[in-house]
């Protein structure tokens, strides 16, 4: 368990650092939201100090809004490279892989393929939404799933509102599987604040189901759940971090 969002930098720079240690250019999947905020402005300074290197690997992300393209506002990919300048130089260099957002079956299977080509995800950074989701992955979404076209739960729309303002959040996003998601090699999973409490319960102490499809990460063998105590609220014995 973590005080706050802060708190959890440190741990989340050496999961970043850890997987550089190892070279081979890992391919590192990021995850966007508020979650992660003060982690890509410390992500950030990182590499501006020259203590991590944007050549030391290979950057993609979770998920993206149907038609908006990299530099739409609002976008993930948009949000990412505001948060954290170094993704942007990455994606003009082609070292960051965006995910495609038109929602061709034939595009997300190749990229799909691309990731398995640049040697599978071996870090991948996951929030929850407070329906249990991970990336847009909604309550009832099979849990066998790849890269897929999905529609937004409304509570989802609700909570990315104010990145849209004045205009309506959308309703549509291509996202990454439940499926590929678990093949990725490590997962760090990140909930803070009160408002995950109840999805936190449901993802670490329910049945493994659609109904919650965080509940996957219990099925995961190098998963690690870090909580502030908010979030962790409900569990039981209020147990803080959780690893697989
Ligand atoms: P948040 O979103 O980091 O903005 O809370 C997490 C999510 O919905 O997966």
């Amino acid at each position: 368990m973590v005080a706050n969002a802060d708190a959890a930098v440190p741990l989340l720079l050496s999961e970043v650092r850890n997987v550089l240690a190892r070279g081979n250019l890992p391919l590192i999947s990021f995850a966007t939201g508020g979650t992660f905020g003060a982690f890509f402005r410390a992500l950030a300074t990182e590499v501006q100090q020259g203590r991590i290197s944007t050549t030391e690997f290979i950057g993609t992300h979770l998920d993206e809004y149907i038609a908006y393209e990299p530099q739409r506002r609002g976008g993930m990919v948009h949000e990412l490279t505001l948060r954290c300048p170094p993704l942007r130089e990455m994606l003009a260099r082609g070292t960051f892989l965006p995910v495609p957002c038109h929602g061709a079956e034939g595009s997300m299977r190749a990229h799909e393929e691309r990731l398995q080509r640049a040697g599978g995800v071996k870090l991948q950074l996951l929030g929850i939404g407070r329906n249990g989701h991970i990336a847009f992955n909604e309550p009832g979404t099979p849990l066998d799933t790849r890269f897929h076209v999905t529609e937004l739960a409304e509570s989802t729309r609700l909570d990315a509102r104010s990145r849209f303002v004045p205009d309506e959040p959308p309703k549509r996003a291509v996202t990454s599987g439940v499926q590929t998601i678990l093949g990725g090699e490590r997962l760090v999973l990140c909930a803070f604040g009160q408002a995950k409490a109840e999805a936190v319960r449901s993802m670490l102490h329910g049945d493994v189901s659609s109904a919650c499809p965080a509940s996957v990460l219990q099925r995961h063998p190098n998963a690690l759940v870090l909580l502030d105590t908010e979030a962790a609220s409900l569990l039981e014995g209020n147990a803080a971090a959780a690893g697989g």
